[in-house]
């Protein structure tokens, strides 16, 4: 399994936060956005992954997290020109992809909680799995509706008539017939290859399945000013509650064995002084307690 995050787009709801830097290069926190869905990948155990953004902003992305071999993952990029839609990411990436099956990720979708993507992940065998997430105003979201056996019955954008109050988040995953689809699609009335023609397509082939997320499991977006305050203030509660921290890629190649405790802690010594350090030497002790 190989993952893409798509980390393009205008961004034009954050303005002008967004005029010199890419919203998901923003803080959410204590941490650049990008950090979040990225740690949710390694979590699942993917080592293969392209990072795709607009000319502009790809450089900064590099900069940052270079070619992921610190974390035990396989980093590549490739450039968006344009904002044409999300499922675009699969004709740009189709040499990435190369047969394989694929997760696609928005770099803009905060996840914490559970191992629902782990599990969804293994349980693929063909087709595609979107996930299921129940909010107060699924008129704003993609909404899916689903039997009890996680078979969509109905898939709509933006619907005025919700059929259910379950909203699709951004992480989707793919088989490989996914470029075949994406590569058959035409623009939208937006001038956009549209994400939910593709699960659509899927649908018809009685190829899509629906992952209910669980009860406990926290989806934010951070696509405005206040949803991105919002993100960074749940992030900040649980992290202060708990003692921990969400979205560390380290702790994540860690705890996957991407790395060993040796890579970690050489890892840890190339940090300023500061308070991810700090957290992350409590990984590397807690993990020497128990055996590395
Ligand atoms: P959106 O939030 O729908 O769009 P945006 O990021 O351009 O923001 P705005 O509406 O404020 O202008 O996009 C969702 C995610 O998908 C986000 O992480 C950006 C990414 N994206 C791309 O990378 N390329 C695209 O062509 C589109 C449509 C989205």
């Amino acid at each position: 399994m190989k993952a893409i995050i798509l980390a393009g787009g205008n961004g034009s709801r954050l303005y002008p936060l967004t005029q010199v830097s890419s919203k998901q290069l923003q803080a959410v926190f204590d941490k650049p956005m990008i950090y979040y869905p990225i740690t949710v990948l390694i979590a699942a155990g993917i080592r293969e992954i392209c990072l795709i953004s607009t000319p502009q902003d790809l450089p900064r992305f590099q900069q940052l997290l270079g070619d992921g071999r610190r974390w035990g993952i396989n980093l590549e990029y490739r450039e968006q020109a344009r904002p044409e839609g999300i499922a675009q990411a699969f004709l740009i990436a189709e040499d990435f992809i190369n047969g394989d099956s694929v997760v696609l990720m928005l770099g803009d979708n905060i996840f914490s909680g559970s191992d629902d993507f782990p599990r969804a992940i293994c349980q693929l065998q063909r087709g595609a799995t979107i996930f299921a997430y129940h909010v107060s105003d699924p008129e704003r979201y993609g909404v899916v509706e689903f039997d009890r056996h996680g078979r969509a019955l109905s898939l709509e954008e933006k619907p005025e008539n919700p059929k259910s109050g379950f909203a699709v988040p951004g992480i989707y995953i793919y088989d490989a017939q996914v470029v075949e689809i994406a590569r058959a699609l035409k623009p939208s009335q937006r001038g956009e290859l549209e994400i939910t023609e593709v699960n659509l397509e899927y649908m018809r082939r009685n190829q899509l399945r629906v992952h209910r997320l669980s009860r406990g499991f926290a989806w934010l977006d951070a696509g405005t000013s206040t949803a991105l305050q919002e993100a960074s203030a749940y992030i900040e509660a649980i992290e202060r509650r708990q003692g921990i921290k969400i979205g560390c890629p380290e702790e994540a190649a860690l705890v996957r064995r991407f790395i060993s405790i040796e890579q970690f802690e050489a890892l840890l010594s190339t940090m300023p002084n500061c308070e991810y350090r700090s957290y992350l030497a409590t990984v590397a002790a807690e993990a020497r307690r128990l055996g590395g």
